[in-house]
């Protein structure tokens, strides 16, 4: 492992070579990967670990009574171990694995919000949701005959806590969502403030941190939140896991969301009765070895240490948005760089951000393009799309200069 541990500044050209992604040229040039907020590049260890589980604890879990299953099922409650430490969760009960953190915050709308909400309802999501965290709420607030609810953002791309009370008023507040880091604009939100605010008026906090638990020490407790969500496929873990946590007198209070094998206690023709925690919430066979992977991934960053990656991602967000600020005619939305993780977005000219990021292909770097399932957000900033440059452990400051010398290609191609 090219790791030690809990080093408190990490050397990112050397975890690079955990990542076997990056051994590639892109049409002839190093790969600038500037694309992690929407998925993570996979060290060995991961792979490694999914590889060994296969090959050695392989077998369907809880059901088995052999020695075989049992590893297997000993395997998955290890990796749930995990992610409760990750993020300090008080029980592993309480960590209910789903698909990513899309479905974790389906499954709180749907489980929570179908027997909770009603009309004279408030559901507060903000104008800088990534969809997953506000179509939900927006259809569940809209089935169940609640108010669907925004809290806007000021002119640096934070939220307005100002107009708090206004969202709130003539109506009872059930629940507030929002995101701890924006994965278009970058912003920290005050969680912890909102969480006060929605608890003082007897609301419940759903926190979507599936683009700050890669970064930053998500700690639930000390957010106070009720329910929070995150994607294994974005912290170096693989695609097609993530978790969910809720605290366990509500999830212990909801009726079950996906429904079939292995989450019932009986079935009888009469009726059906749910399983315990964190059963009742997982029908159907278990995501064992990409549970298995997730484990490996937050062991890996553990490894490196949450602070290390903060202060990094932090270096390099500032040296972006310095050498952004080189380039004319290039506009960068957001906060400054101390109040956001390492995300930039950006619009150049009036060039498409789609014919930016294909001509940036050419020159080997990978940034995204698009409305980053963040419309409300788009429409806030006037415009359809943005191009966005997002940071990670392995990034370097050379990959940022390769992103300006494109972008300067760009600028040449369309003059
Ligand atoms: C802030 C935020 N929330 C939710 C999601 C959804 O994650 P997933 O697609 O893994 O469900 C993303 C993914 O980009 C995100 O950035």
């Amino acid at each position: 492992m090219a790791v030690t541990a809990q080093t408190t500044k990490l050397d990112a050209r050397k975890l690079r070579a955990d990542f076997p992604i990056f051994e590639q040229t892109f049409h002839g040039k190093p790969l600038a990967f500037l694309d992690s907020a929407a998925s993570s590049q996979k060290p060995r260890q991961m792979l490694d670990a999914m590889r060994e589980f296969y090959e050695t604890s392989y077998a369907n879990v809880h059901r088995g009574v052999y020695q075989l299953a049992e590893r297997a099922t000993a395997a998955l409650e290890g990796s749930r171990e995990k992610v409760r430490e990750l993020l300090n969760a008080p029980a592993a009960r309480e960590v209910i694995f789903v698909r990513n953190a899309t479905e974790g915050l389906n499954l709180v709308a749907y489980a929570w919000g179908l027997n909770n909400l009603g009309p004279g309802d408030i559901v507060l999501v903000t104008e800088l949701e990534h969809h997953s965290n506000w179509v939900p709420w927006q259809y569940m607030a809209k089935k169940t005959g609640a108010e669907f609810r925004m809290l806007p953002l000021d002119e640096h791309g934070e939220l307005d806590l100002g107009a708090l009370d206004e969202a709130a008023d003539g109506g009872n507040v059930k629940v507030v969502a929002t995101g701890l880091v924006s994965n278009s604009l970058g912003t920290i939100n005050p969680v912890e403030k909102l969480v006060a605010w929605a608890h003082e008026r007897g609301a419940i906090f759903v926190c979507d941190a599936a683009q700050a638990a890669p970064h930053m020490t998500v700690d639930v407790q000390a957010l106070g939140c009720d329910f929070l969500a995150i994607s294994g496929h974005k912290m170096c873990g693989p695609s097609g896991i993530g978790a969910v946590w809720g605290r366990a007198e509500l999830l212990e209070r909801m009726e079950p969301f996906l429904l079939g094998g292995h989450m019932i206690r009986s079935v009888r023709f009469e009726g059906t009765t749910w399983g315990e925690l964190p059963h009742k919430f997982e029908a159907g066979t278990a995501p064992m070895a990409e549970a298995v992977g997730f484990a490996a991934a937050i062991d890996y960053l553990h490894g490196i240490g949450f602070d290390a990656i903060s202060a990094h991602e932090h270096e390099l967000v500032s040296y972006a948005l310095d050498r952004l600020a080189e380039v004319p005619g290039l506009t960068t939305y957001g906060p400054p760089a101390d109040r956001r993780a390492g995300i930039v977005s950006f619009n150049f000219d009036d060039i498409h951000p789609h014919d930016v990021a294909q001509i940036l292909d050419l020159e080997g770097v990978a940034i995204r393009a698009g409305h980053h399932c963040c419309q409300p957000l788009m429409q806030k900033l006037g415009v359809a799309a943005t191009n966005r440059a997002s940071f990670y452990l392995y990034t370097l400051p050379e990959e940022i200069d390769q992103l300006v010398d494109g972008l300067h290609k760009v600028k040449k191609v369309f003059a």
